[in-house]
């Protein structure tokens, strides 16, 4: 077996400062704290300043990974990376990509960048990738960001979406070390179901319905979703996803210490771990304060978790995510040592913005 791996070195968070609670909302939408709390667990979100793009929330999670990674402190461990991929639905611009604007933001010089699209799932498809790219000796370091401005394509008057998503951006540090330490991206499992793609979907704007000057219905911009079926199917291939990324790395689910899943609703993660046979408490939410944030929802969680101090060193850790496409993805790892160089609730002087 090869032992060459890609290890978690660094890891980082940033969440915009401006919050909508519930409240907020039912005062704009028909609908109450109630509802969303008792359907979803979500209390608030945080969601992005008029002005502020996703790359502005890429470029704080990802100055604060490089700074984890930097201040976790092994002998090679530098504040920088030889590869940037941003995982999100939300570019600033449909083109180019984001990733290249953030490795120059981030002073990272003439690095490959590029950005990954697949949805909620994207930020584990992004750490499969870095993965790979580390395996095939292309980089050492890279830096795997997931960002979203995700509410720049929710209609604000949907209450069927509105109240779900958030803004956010979290990141990790992958550099190239061996599959016995800590840390290390042991087994992932990857999938796609495009027979169900317009569960979850903009409607227009890309190739299939363009940009017209005469637009046939504003709503076709914004993101719609077939919530129920959405629901059921994140059960079933999450769970499905994580057992196949288990049974690859030879770990039995009693083995595992925190599930982390996608946090798209506090009732699919009872679910998955009621599906799992592991107890609930076991699947760690931030769903509560942070809403669904897709691509970033994974790393805002493990930033999180580790600013809470619930994963200790050695602690085995299974991370699933599903979402629009249909894509899912899973992968496992023993939690290794790691310094924040900051949570990611905490404050920026000014959050950088392109010069
Ligand atoms: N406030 C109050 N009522 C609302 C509401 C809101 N914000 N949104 C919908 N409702 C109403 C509906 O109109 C419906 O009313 P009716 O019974 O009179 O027809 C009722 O609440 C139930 O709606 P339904 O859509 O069946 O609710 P649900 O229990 O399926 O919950 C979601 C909706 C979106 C929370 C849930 O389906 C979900 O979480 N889906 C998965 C989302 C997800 O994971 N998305 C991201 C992909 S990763």
């Amino acid at each position: 077996m090869r032992t060459r791996a890609a290890v978690v070195a660094g890891l980082g968070g940033y969440l915009p400062p401006h919050v909508v609670t519930n409240k907020m909302l039912a005062e704009q939408l028909d609908t109450s704290d109630e509802w969303i709390y008792s359907r979803t667990g979500i209390r608030q979100r945080h969601v992005v300043s008029a002005g502020m793009a996703t790359s502005d929330l890429a470029v704080e999670a990802g100055r604060r990974a490089l700074a984890s990674a930097a201040a976790t402190g092994t002998a090679t461990a530098t504040a920088t990376a030889n590869m940037v991929i941003l995982a999100t639905t939300t570019p600033d611009y449909p083109c180019p990509a984001s990733a290249p604007d953030i490795a120059f933001r981030l002073g990272l010089g003439p690095v490959p960048a590029f950005d990954v699209s697949a949805v909620c799932a994207g930020f584990v498809y992004a750490l499969g990738v870095g993965a790979g790219a580390i395996s095939a000796g292309l980089a050492e370091r890279v830096l795997v960001i997931g960002a979203e401005a995700f509410t720049s394509i929710i209609d604000p008057r949907d209450r069927t979406t509105a109240p779900i998503f958030g803004d956010g951006a979290g990141a990790v540090v992958l550099r190239a070390g061996e599959r016995t330490e800590p840390g290390a991206l042991l087994a992932f499992d990857l999938g796609s179901d495009g027979h169900l793609k317009d569960l979850i979907r903009v409607p227009a704007g890309g190739s299939r319905q363009r940009l017209t000057e005469a637009v046939p219905d504003p709503r076709d911009y914004y993101f719609a979703m077939q919530g129920k079926a959405v629901f059921k199917n994140a059960v079933q291939h999450m769970t499905a996803s994580l057992q196949a990324a288990l049974r690859s790395a030879g770990w039995g689910l009693d083995e595992i210490d925190w599930l982390v899943g996608h946090q798209a609703n506090v009732r699919i993660l009872q679910l998955l771990a009621d599906q799992l046979g592991v107890r609930r408490e076991q699947a760690v939410v931030n769903i509560d304060s942070v809403g669904n944030t897709s691509a970033a929802s994974i790393p805002l969680m493990l930033a999180d978790g580790t600013a809470a101090g619930t994963f200790a060193v050695g602690d085995k850790i299974a991370l699933t995510a599903f979402g629009g496409g249909l894509a899912w993805g899973s992968v496992v790892l023993t939690w290794p040592r790691i310094e924040l160089a900051g949570a990611p609730r905490d404050a920026v002087e000014s959050i950088s913005q392109p010069a």
